[in-house]
């Protein structure tokens, strides 16, 4: 099962950024963890950070060469404006959870619309750093119960 963990613009500075709001841990301590969770539960974990809107749709546009099961995302700045990645997403059709470390609905107006969400299986916002853990088991759980049913 390989699933790939895609993070926008600014997220490279996670533990330096604002960390009232976005926590004091790295990007690299983040992607270790979730290593870890990742080979306890047997699944094939990537990563990829971008500050460009066209790097992010092009790694999207890859699954299929990189034989995706799954993307986990957060598309931080580019979730409330970007079309070419909810197009991206939506054109490979390859089950995506969306990640937001704050919650976006409690945060200034322009952050409480998400582009990208109605194209994923669900989102999750305000469980800090752990949302990311929580969408790598519920996609691992997600894609173990799409293979029973085939
Ligand atoms: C974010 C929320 C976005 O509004 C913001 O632009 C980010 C991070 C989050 O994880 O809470 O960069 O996606």
């Amino acid at each position: 099962m390989k699933i790939i963990v895609i993070n926008g613009p600014n997220l490279q500075l996670l533990g330096q950024r604002e960390p009232g709001i976005y926590g004091k841990t790295t990007l690299d301590d983040l992607n270790n963890r979730l290593k870890t969770v990742a080979s306890s539960i047997g699944v094939d974990v990537s990563f990829f950070q971008s500050n460009n809107e066209g790097g992010i749709v092009d790694k999207i546009a890859s699954a299929f060469k990189d034989k995706l099961d799954g993307i986990i995302i957060n598309p931080a700045a580019y979730t409330h404006t970007s079309i070419a990645i909810r197009d991206a997403i939506e054109a490979v059709k390859i089950p995506a959870l969306e990640v937001h470390i704050s919650n976006i609905h409690a945060r200034e107006e322009f952050r409480r619309s998400s582009m990208t969400a109605a194209v994923c299986l669900g989102q999750i916002s305000g469980l800090g750093i752990d949302g990311y853990e929580w969408a790598l088991r519920a996609m691992a759980n997600y894609l173990q119960n799409m293979k029973k049913q085939n």
